[in-house]
């Protein structure tokens, strides 16, 4: 066949890093199908929807059932009560957003990958470690990648002083998955002055923010001078617990502009042509979890990650084991013990425990020698980890 295909994709690795976790796992219980196994892997909600949320869905459900009120396609953007819903969202962290700045999605992962579609070919800067979305989505489209290490001497936080001077399309996730590492109001605004400076636009991840715990910005908007430089990707995957639901946003201000061009028009046209909208449905359920009381609903489901999250890390520091997160993200990141590499930690908690976690060298090399436990998992199962942690570790 002489179609040429994207050999970007030659430069991946061969999996996404949560398939080859999933295919180790499936293979250990191939063959001990009698073990059981406790998954601390994948940063997947394991409490069921609030009860704001299934009465939206049932009513949204009647809705389409019923030729008055049943809809078709909606708007690409999204419908106005979602859009509304988001808006409040964030004047409630003194955020003031304009209706057009916000389109609704099916999650976060998506836009992320996306988003690079209304960008050339520029230089891409990638915190080292984090969620590998970002690294992935711009080797498929064979962008040069620069990584910002961030490690124990820096808390996890790289700072744009150590990095060169120059245009770069910057990811930024805080509250950071894999470490749980939270910017500061100081230094993100310190990330906007340098990407206005040097007219780098920020890609801003804020998919953990309703975990931060403290005076923390959760939103980039929150910084003066950031609706000339960033755009800002959320979800309700951890917020609300729709990572099987799939609702998210993206932000993109009015008034960033690059060489010339407006970015909002732009992505408002490509999701025109290559999005049909999130399902009606999900985005009634999207507004009831951001209603006060829907919200105070996630609240408390978020509360109950936190307690699994305190719970593992009194574990560590029972045990002396180096550790961060927990605190602002459901996420511990722990330093693997005996020096062991992170995908031997892996196999040592599969094979000897049949604990999965995820190892810390997927989310980027500086990852290497440290692992991530997710507090996702139910009080039960988490507890049982506990268990099998205090014994053999
Ligand atoms: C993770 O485990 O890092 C997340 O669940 C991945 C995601 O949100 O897509």
């Amino acid at each position: 066949m002489s179609i040429k295909v994207n050999e970007n994709y030659q430069n991946l690795e061969q999996n996404y890093l949560f398939k080859t976790i999933a295919q180790k796992v499936n293979a250990y219980t191939e063959l001990h199908p009698d073990k059981k196994i406790i998954r601390l892997g994948i940063g997947d909600v394991t409490l069921p929807l609030t009860n704001k949320v299934i009465e939206a869905l049932h009513a949204a459900v009647d809705e389409m059932g019923h030729q008055e009120t049943f809809k078709g396609y909606g708007n690409e953007q999204g419908y106005d009560f979602a859009i509304d819903a988001v808006m409040k969202h964030y004047q409630s962290y003194g955020v003031t957003l304009n209706k057009k700045e916000v389109f609704i999605s099916d999650g976060a992962k998506s836009d992320c990958g996306n988003i690079t579609d209304i960008f050339g070919d520029n230089e891409i800067l990638i915190p080292d470690p984090v969620y590998p979305v970002y690294l992935d989505s711009n080797i498929m489209c064979g962008r040069k990648i620069n990584f910002i290490q961030a490690s124990q001497e820096n808390n996890f936080l790289p700072m744009p002083n150590e990095v060169e001077k120059k245009s770069y399309i910057i990811y930024i996730c805080s509250p950071n998955n894999p470490t749980g590492a939270v910017y500061s109001k100081d230094q993100l605004k310190q990330w906007v002055d340098f990407a206005n400076e040097t007219e780098s636009v920020i890609i801003f991840d804020s998919a953990y923010e309703a975990y931060i715990h403290g005076d923390y910005p959760h939103s980039i908007f929150e910084i003066e001078g950031s609706r000339t430089c960033a755009i800002e990707i959320c979800s309700l995957s951890k917020t609300a617990g729709f990572t099987g639901t799939r609702m998210g946003w993206t932000i993109v201000p009015i008034e960033l502009v690059c060489s010339g061009t407006a970015l909002n028009p732009m992505w408002n046209r490509r999701q025109s042509t290559k999005f049909n909208g999130t399902a009606y449905i999900i985005q009634k359920a999207g507004e009831a979890a951001l209603s006060p009381d829907g919200f105070k609903e996630c609240k408390e489901h978020i509360a109950y990650y936190m307690e699994n999250a305190k719970l593992l890390s009194d574990l560590l520091n029972k045990k002396g084991i180096w550790h961060t997160g927990g605190i602002s993200s459901p996420y511990i990141w722990l330093k693997c013990p005996n020096n062991m590499s992170s995908w031997e930690f892996f196999d040592y908690l599969l094979n000897e425990l049949q604990i999965v976690g995820t190892p810390g060298c997927g989310f980027g090399q500086q990852g290497e020698g440290y692992f991530r436990l997710t507090a996702f998992g139910s009080r039960e199962s988490t507890l049982e980890a506990i268990e099998r942690l205090e014994k053999a570790l």
